[in-house]
């Protein structure tokens, strides 16, 4: 057995016998800080196909979880009340300061509309994730986790030829949450897929990749739980892709080769 996953097994013992607080978890080991942790985390787009998977891997990992939802009633009508569920809407900034209450981390997995013009790219995938930004940080959040799309890439290599793709809000998005101070991840995903996680192995990436590429939104859940607790995960910005692996859970030793924005 290795030695990590050993220490995980005694930790919750270990950490009894020798009266080692739970919540000094910032820079330890991801998997331990995980178990070991009591932490509340607040999860933007909770109901949607990828951020209902955060909070179900959230909730194997023993942390606290609150959903956030513009519609808690039907929230909880499909969803339960397994988790807290709490209504916010990004557009307004006076609806996340209680969202945000009592909240030591966040991971973001919202996502504009099509349909609805009054709440496309602009409105939420900039000046929500602003809004997003400004209430963590007025709540001291340790960490911001920010699903992003690998796109963005496309239209920010060529600014001049895109000054009105809607990607560009993404990145201004990105751009406030890189500038905001806080300790944050951005996790660009390629075409999401809803097959199962953890059969492929994950890449991360911060190069120019060609062609089309895949993930699962379940790998990219998995990829921004562990963004929560890995210290390599701090400061970065990089793109997650599915890829034929011998070990689909190599990719949790590779945060360390990325660079820091
Ligand atoms: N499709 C792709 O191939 C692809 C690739 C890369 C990245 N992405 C991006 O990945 C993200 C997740 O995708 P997904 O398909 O899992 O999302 P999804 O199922 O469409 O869910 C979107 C979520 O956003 C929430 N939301 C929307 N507007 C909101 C607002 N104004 N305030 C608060 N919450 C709001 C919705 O919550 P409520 O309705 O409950 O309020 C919902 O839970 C999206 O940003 C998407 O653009 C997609």
């Amino acid at each position: 057995m290795k030695l990590t996953k050993l220490f995980i097994l005694l930790f919750p013992l270990l950490s009894f016998a020798l009266g080692v607080n739970a919540q000094q978890s910032e820079g330890e080991d991801a998997a331990v800080a995980s178990i070991a942790s009591n932490e509340l985390i607040l999860v933007g787009g909770a109901t949607g196909q990828t951020g209902r998977l955060v909070v179900q891997l959230l909730r194997e990992q023993g942390y606290r979880v609150r959903g956030l939802t513009r519609d808690k009633e039907s929230a909880i009508k499909q969803f339960g009340t397994e988790i807290e569920w709490v209504e916010a809407d990004v557009r307004n900034p006076d609806t996340l300061q209680p969202a945000f209450d009592g909240v030591n981390k966040f991971i973001s997995a919202i996502g504009a509309s099509n349909r609805d013009p009054e709440n496309g790219p602009e409105q939420v995938n900039y000046i929500g994730v602003k809004n997003l930004v400004d209430a963590a940080k007025s709540n001291r959040v340790k960490r911001f986790v920010l699903m992003s799309s690998r796109s963005v890439e496309r239209a920010v290599n060529d600014l001049n030829q895109a000054p009105n793709d809607p990607l560009i809000w993404r990145f201004k998005g990105e751009e406030y949450l890189r500038n905001s101070g806080l300790v944050y991840s951005v996790v660009r995903a390629s075409g999401l897929r809803n097959s199962l996680g953890g059969e492929n192995g994950v890449l991360l990436s911060q190069t120019d990749e060609s062609g089309l590429r895949y993930v699962t939104r379940a790998d990219v859940a998995a990829v921004m739980v562990e963004c929560l607790a890995n210290p390599d995960a701090r400061g970065k910005t990089f793109k997650v892709f599915n890829v034929l692996a011998d070990d689909p859970e190599s990719w949790r030793d590779d945060f360390a080769e990325l660079q820091t924005d």
